[in-house]
């Protein structure tokens, strides 16, 4: 059995890429030109609504499903394109589903041990034991080996699943929402746990999910997802504070779009709004801004709930609609003179009453434009 055809066997992870997949069921396109690229030991995240093709997207990895066009690669491997197709079987890659699927008949270690049945070679069972306390121990479940699943909670459950997924040292793990069956408190606590596991196993891992805070707190590259390819592919911070489109910037993360003026009649560019001047210093975006104006400078820019500062001392006022209460901050909604409304993110010793005026300023470190949409 040649070693090369088996990249995952000594555990090493395996870099991924998709390329141009096209995927449709009937009449249905349900990827199109969907792309993605992750090197050896990265863990990446495609996040998009539910029925955008994310499932979809794993099930093309994994070898579930032939993809009508484009190339699949794991490691140095072509694992499906027009001329190969590398069974699911032989494709060393691990998957945790969202229901994680343990055999309710197995103890913990025996549904760990599973995972080690199959595979490129055989174990002995004494090997089989060592690696099973091993990923236990990796998934912090040590002691608990015994156990049936449902003698275990949900949160413990999904760490078994993720123990046998593992145990064969996939050179690739899927992670089909993972945490989706769990209290939302734990999910981002687990999920920051899980990036530990797999930084700790060197793992390469694709998770996909429709949850900003999961993809946000696992995840070194996320692809956002629309209608089966991904608009954009960042990290967390440019997908937030520099969002390709307006579709990406509403759906990751809260914020406004107000209606601004670009200047470049002076020396230093500047964008006016009802609430104040932006200067344009990151020659990026100037350039953006430039792209997005309309014959008479007219353009929008995306305020955060951060870019608007609370501010006792600023003669720009702004009525409170609406506050949530967040613990450490306020998210209020203020409306403008103009009757647009944005979000400010101010600490909650900042009690202000509905219908209140308070004073407001910009405070954004990056100035981020759009075309006006033609009405
Ligand atoms: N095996 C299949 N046969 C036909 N349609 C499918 C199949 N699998 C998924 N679909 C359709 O493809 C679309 C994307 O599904 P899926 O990949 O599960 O999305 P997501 O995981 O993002 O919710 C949906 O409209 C779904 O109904
Ligand atoms: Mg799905």
């Amino acid at each position: 059995m040649e070693s090369d055809r088996f990249p995952g066997i000594a555990g090493q992870p395996a870099g991924l890429s998709l390329e141009d997949i096209e995927v449709r069921f009937g009449a249905q396109q349900v990827l199109q030109r969907l792309s993605v690229r992750l090197s050896p030991g990265e863990i990446g995240c495609l996040l998009g609504p539910s029925g955008c093709g994310k499932t979809t997207a794993l099930r093309v990895v994994a070898g579930f499903v032939r993809p009508d066009a484009g190339r699949v690669s794991i490691g140095a491997r072509t694992v499906a394109d027009h001329a190969h197709w590398i069974a699911p079987e032989h494709r060393q890659v691990g998957i945790v589903f969202q229901d994680h699927a343990l055999f309710p008949h197995l103890n913990v270690a025996e549904n760990v041990a599973f995972g080690l049945r199959h595979g490129p070679r055989p174990w002995s069972a004494k090997e089989r034991e060592a690696r099973v306390n091993e990923v236990l121990a990796l998934v912090q479940l040590p002691g608990l080996d015994k156990r049936f699943p449902h003698e275990l909670s949900g949160g413990q459950q999904q760490r078994v699943a993720l123990a046998r997924a593992l145990a064969p040292r996939p050179g690739l793990l899927l992670l089909d929402e993972p945490f989706s069956n769990l209290d939302p408190d734990l999910r981002e606590a687990l999920a920051m746990e899980l990036r530990d596991m797999l930084k700790a196993a060197g793992t390469t891992a694709l998770l996909v999910t429709h949850d900003q805070y999961e993809a946000f707190a696992l995840a070194d590259c996320v692809g956002v997802m629309e209608r089966g390819y991904v608009a954009q592919w960042d990290s967390a911070y440019r997908l937030y504070h520099q969002p390709d489109s307006r579709s990406v910037a509403d759906f990751v993360g809260m914020g406004s779009f107000l209606p601004a003026t670009l200047h470049l009649e002076r020396d230093d560019p500047v964008i006016e709004t009802e609430i104040g001047w932006l200067s344009l210093q990151d020659p990026e975006d100037l350039e953006r801004a430039k792209r997005s104006t309309d014959a008479h400078g007219q353009l929008d820019i995306l305020l955060r709930p951060d870019d608007v500062v609370h501010d006792d001392s600023s003669r720009q006022l702004a009525v409170v609609r609406r506050k949530a209460f967040r613990g450490a901050e306020f998210l209020y909604t203020l409306a403008l003179p103009s009757g647009q409304e944005v979000l400010a993110l101010v600490p909650s010793h900042h009690n202000h009453a509905l219908g209140e005026p308070i004073g407001i300023r910009l405070d954004a470190d990056h100035v981020v434009t759009f075309a006006r949409p033609h009405a």
